[in-house]
C-alpha cells in the first residue's frame, strides 16, 4: 500500500511519512477546532449540531492541513492536493489542463539526441525535461543539461544495479517517464517495474538484428557493414529486462552504400534519430 502511495504521489519514503503525519495532525486539529467553535458559540446542542459540525470541519480541514503542512515542509504537496480536490468538486478540473509529464533523459555520451529532445519540448506546456541522468563524469550531455538549466544526476553502478536504482531521486523529481538516449547500462528490474511501459530507448540499427549486450556505437555500424546489409536504420522501443528487446514503437531506414564506413553510417543514423526521436516521444506520451 505504501509503495503504491509513493508511486501515485511521486514522493520518497520520508515525504510519505511527513504527508501521512500532516493528514493525521491536520485532521485532529480540524476536529478539535470544530468542537471548540461550536462550544464557544453555544451551537453544540440540539439536533442540528452534528450537521453544523460536519459543515464546519469540511471548511476547516483544508486550512488546518495547510497550516500543519508548513512546518512539516509539505505545503507544496498539500496546496496542489487541495486544489485538485477543489477542482474535482467544482467540476473545474478540465480548465486546469492535462497533467504535466516530467521526463528524465538517461544519457552518457555526447548527448546530441538529448539536445534535440530538450529543444523540442522547451516550449511544451504539458511535457517537461526535468532531469538528466548520466553515468560518466565529463560526458557531453552534462554540459548540455547545464546550459539548458536542467539538473543532472551522476550515478554509480553498484547502487544502480543492486541498490535502490536511484528510484528515490526519480520520485523526488516526480519523474513520470524515462527516455534513454545513449545510455549503455542495463535497466534494473526495479526501475522497469516502477515505470511499466514508461521507459523507451533508441537503438542505431533495425532491431531485432544488431542489438544486445555490447552492441553500441560504431560496433553496430561495423557489424551492419560487415554483414553487407543494404539498409540500416533506427529503432525506438520500450525497455524490458533484456537488452534491446522490448516492444518496437517505431523504425526508420536509410541506405547503406557500398563505400559506406561506420563513421558515415553513424552520421546518417544520427540524422534519422534527431528527426524522429522527439516526435515519437511526444506521440507515445499522447497515447
Ligand atoms: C545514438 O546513436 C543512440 O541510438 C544510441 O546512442 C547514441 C547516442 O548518441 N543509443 P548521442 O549521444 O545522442 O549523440
Amino acid at each position: 500500500m505504501f509503495e503504491k502511495l509513493k508511486q501515485r504521489w511521486k514522493v520518497n519514503g520520508l515525504n510519505l511519512v511527513l504527508i501521512i503525519t500532516t493528514f493525521a495532525l491536520g485532521g485532529s486539529l480540524c476536529g478539535y477546532a470544530g468542537r471548540k467553535i461550536l462550544m464557544l458559540t453555544g451551537l453544540d446542542k440540539g439536533a442540528l449540531w452534528i450537521i453544523l459540525y460536519v459543515l464546519l470541519i469540511t471548511l476547516l480541514w483544508p486550512i488546518c492541513v495547510l497550516l500543519i503542512s508548513i512546518p512539516l515542509g509539505q505545503f507544496n504537496f498539500f496546496s496542489k492536493y487541495i486544489a485538485k480536490i477543489w477542482g474535482k468538486m467544482s467540476g473545474k478540473t478540465s480548465k486546469t489542463g492535462p497533467k504535466l509529464t516530467q521526463i528524465a533523459i538517461f544519457a552518457s555520451g555526447t548527448g546530441s539526441n538529448a539536445q534535440q529532445i530538450i529543444n523540442h519540448f522547451k516550449a511544451a506546456e504539458n511535457i517537461k525535461i526535468t532531469l538528466v541522468v548520466c553515468n560518466k563524469t565529463g560526458a557531453g550531455v552534462l554540459s548540455i543539461a547545464e546550459k539548458a538549466g536542467i539538473p543532472s544526476l551522476l550515478i554509480e553502478k553498484e547502487r544502480f544495479d543492486i541498490g535502490d536504482a536511484y528510484l528515490p531521486e526519480l520520485l523526488q523529481y516526480k519523474i513520470d517517464f524515462i527516455v534513454l538516449a545513449g545510455f549503455l547500462w542495463k535497466m534494473p528490474v526495479s526501475l522497469i517495474q516502477a515505470y511499466p511501459k514508461k521507459i523507451i530507448n533508441i537503438h542505431p540499427a533495425l532491431l531485432p538484428k544488431y542489438g544486445g549486450k555490447g552492441m553500441y556505437g560504431s560496433k553496430v555500424h561495423e557489424a551492419v557493414i560487415a554483414a553487407k546489409e543494404t539498409q540500416s536504420g533506427i529503432t525506438i522501443h520500450y525497455v524490458d529486462e533484456i537488452y534491446d528487446h522490448g516492444e518496437i514503437i517505431f523504425q526508420a531506414t536509410c541506405q547503406v552504400e557500398e563505400e559506406e564506413t561506420a563513421a558515415s553510417l553513424a552520421q546518417k543514423i544520427h540524422v534519422l534519430e534527431h528527426a524522429n526521436y522527439p516526435r515519437v516521444i511526444a506521440e507515445v506520451l499522447q497515447k
